[in-house]
């Protein structure tokens, strides 16, 4: 593999707050005052055109943000007071920019294609190979039958992305189906209630091959397997993908089944290494490299555009002004296309494993937010659902809606979009753009008013109702426009995000691509597991743990 260039950027740069740019921000946010997109729209008419920009196949329409010419100004020093450009050439290039951990976070080396290190080609290689077996109907079973169906267990980084993938690229009515289970128990049985061993294939996805949920659920499945078919050959229907490949194939797993992963590939980025395989055997290879080919091309755009036109950068900066500056905790993410409803899954372990951090690279506390939290989901289901909140809660909170110019068109994958679907698709744009509005423009009580007067209300009843009908607006939120979905813009949409997440690191100073967080839960939750078997009473943690234990095993005294 190509050697590893050597440490990054070491230049750690001064405290944020001190930072002049930062403090031009926030002299800037003081003059804000009682501005309202409303009226900037209605001083502005080109302001769709001023903050807007478009690239690999995609339209960023940031004009519902809360800025104006002088906040992105502002902005884009503090992106350059804060080095970004330099960072980006040393995520770009593999450099340790994963600063705890010591190693590089070289997820772009997977989609470089002819320019990847020859082991990423040679793995491609592979997965196609096996994807194409699959597919073809020619990958048997133990008793000679085709495999049908494919399992893949897997949780987190491990799951997200190719389940996304999946669901957004594959065809309707596939061979072999693909299963994605992640939480032990329930979800695996009820998968396994409608498959046959001799025609199920498992793949365990874990880089560490430790997790304990896809261990669990790898030795259910493997009892599944040894109960179904006499055979202790079950071997044939693993596959593996880890960076652990000692402990895989000590599971039985063979060794030609096992696709290796690097440490430079963080679990949460991972798409588009081998444990992209679950997803290139739904949709194919040919639609996995174009999902690559489209996050390549967004990589460029990273690394060629000035950061006044590049979209992951522009949704960066507006992103921390929102948060930073605008006293925004939260931002929602809100698909209105089918195939994407996966999408805030995965986004909230990409932003918030990756920016949910409280010290800077050096391990300094942090004197500034960081990531806010990320939530969201389907749009048509949201309006009926926390959209009431968006538009009237106290609490502003801003909005990514993503949409497409036209429906997902399956002629490639599958039975061509009918007149209905056209239908459908027209609703979903309507609902989208008319969301993004209100939250922005609002609706007056002076609107509200006169709608109800001019609908027969008397005047008391319009004075009683006003109010209650009428929305701030003021609520920011961009609008991410796609073409149409198909693996190409998947995968252009996807590096977006990943390389907006970097660009947030880089400006807090923090590092996107550990999470020590999370080990801690691991340990604590490994220390517990016996008490629940041990009849005496747990007294080794905390009054509450102890309580909850010890009261589980009240109420539970056969507890195995
Ligand atoms: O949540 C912690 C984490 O390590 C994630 O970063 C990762 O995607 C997930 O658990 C699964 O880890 P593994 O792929 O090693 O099973």
């Amino acid at each position: 593999m190509q050697s590893m260039p050597a440490g990054q950027n070491k230049k750690s740069p001064a405290s944020l707050t001190r930072a002049p740019a930062w403090r031009d921000l926030a002299a800037h946010r003081k003059t804000w005052q009682d501005r309202h997109l409303r009226e900037l729209f209605a001083a502005d008419p080109q302001r769709f055109e001023r903050f807007s920009a478009e690239a690999c196949g995609l339209l960023l329409d940031y004009s519902k943000c809360l800025v104006v010419p002088e906040t992105m100004d502002l902005l884009l020093a503090l992106a350059r007071e804060r080095d970004v450009e330099a960072r980006i050439a040393d995520l770009l290039a593999g450099k340790r920019v994963n600063t705890t951990e010591k190693r590089a976070a070289w997820h772009t080396a997977l989609r470089a294609g002819h320019a990847a290190p020859r082991e990423v080609r040679s793995v491609l290689t592979a997965m196609r190979a096996f994807a194409g077996t699959l597919r073809e109907g020619a990958l048997k079973g133990v008793s000679g039958r085709a495999i049908r169906d494919v399992i893949s267990l897997g949780i987190g980084g491990s799951a997200l992305g190719p389940a996304l993938a999946a669901d957004a690229c594959a065809a309707d009515g596939n061979t072999p189906r693909v299963h994605f289970v992640a939480a032990p128990g329930e979800p695996l049985t009820r998968t396994l209630a409608s498959l046959e061993p001799e025609t199920t294939l498992v793949i365990i996805q874990s880089k560490s091959f430790s997790t304990r949920e896809t261990l669990l659920n790898a030795r259910d499945v493997r009892t599944w397997f040894q109960a179904g078919f006499a055979a202790s050959d079950y071997g044939a229907h693993f596959a593996a993908v880890t960076a652990n490949a000692e402990a895989a194939h000590a599971f039985g797993v063979p060794k030609e089944r096992i696709f290796p992963m690097w440490d430079w590939v963080g679990g949460r980025y991972s798409l588009w290494s081998a444990v992209g395989l679950p997803a290139m055997i739904a949709m194919g290879a040919d639609c996995f490299d174009d999902m690559l080919a489209g996050a390549a091309a967004m990589d460029a755009h990273f690394a060629e555009t000035q950061p006044q036109y590049n979209l992951p950068v522009l949704m960066a900066l507006t992103g921390v002004w929102h948060a930073n500056f605008c006293g925004m905790d939260s931002r929602a993410v809100v698909p209105y296309c089918p195939g994407l409803e996966l999408l805030p899954a995965w986004l909230q372990q990409l932003e918030m494993e990756s920016l949910g951090k409280s010290v800077s690279r050096k391990g300094k506390s942090l004197r500034h937010d960081s990531g806010a939290v990320l939530w969201g989901g389907a749009g048509t289901e949201g309006q009926h659902a926390y959209f009431q909140m968006l538009h009237q809660g106290t609490r502003p909170v801003p909005v990514d809606f993503i949409a497409c110019c036209s429906p997902r068109s399956k002629s490639s994958w599958g039975t061509p979009r009918s007149e209905a679907d056209a239908d459908t698709h027209t609703l979903l744009l309507a609902n989208c753009f008319a969301q993004s509005a209100l939250l922005a423009q609002g609706v007056t009580t002076a609107d509200t008013t006169a709608a109800l007067l001019s609908g027969g209300a008397g005047e008391r009843e319009a004075a009683r109702l006003a109010s209650h009908q009428a929305l701030p607006g003021n609520r920011p939120s961009n609008t991410l426009l796609l073409d149409a979905l198909t693996p190409r813009s998947l995968g252009a949409l996807l590096a977006l995000y990943e390389h907006r997440t970097f660009v947030q690191s880089a400006i807090w100073d923090i590092n996107a691509f550990d999470q020590w967080g999370v080990e801690h839960g691991k340990t604590l939750a490994d220390s517990l597991l016996p008490e629940f078997s041990s009849p005496a009473a747990t007294t080794a943690h905390d009054a509450s743990t102890n309580g909850l234990v010890n009261y589980v095993k009240r109420m539970n005294p056969a507890n195995p």
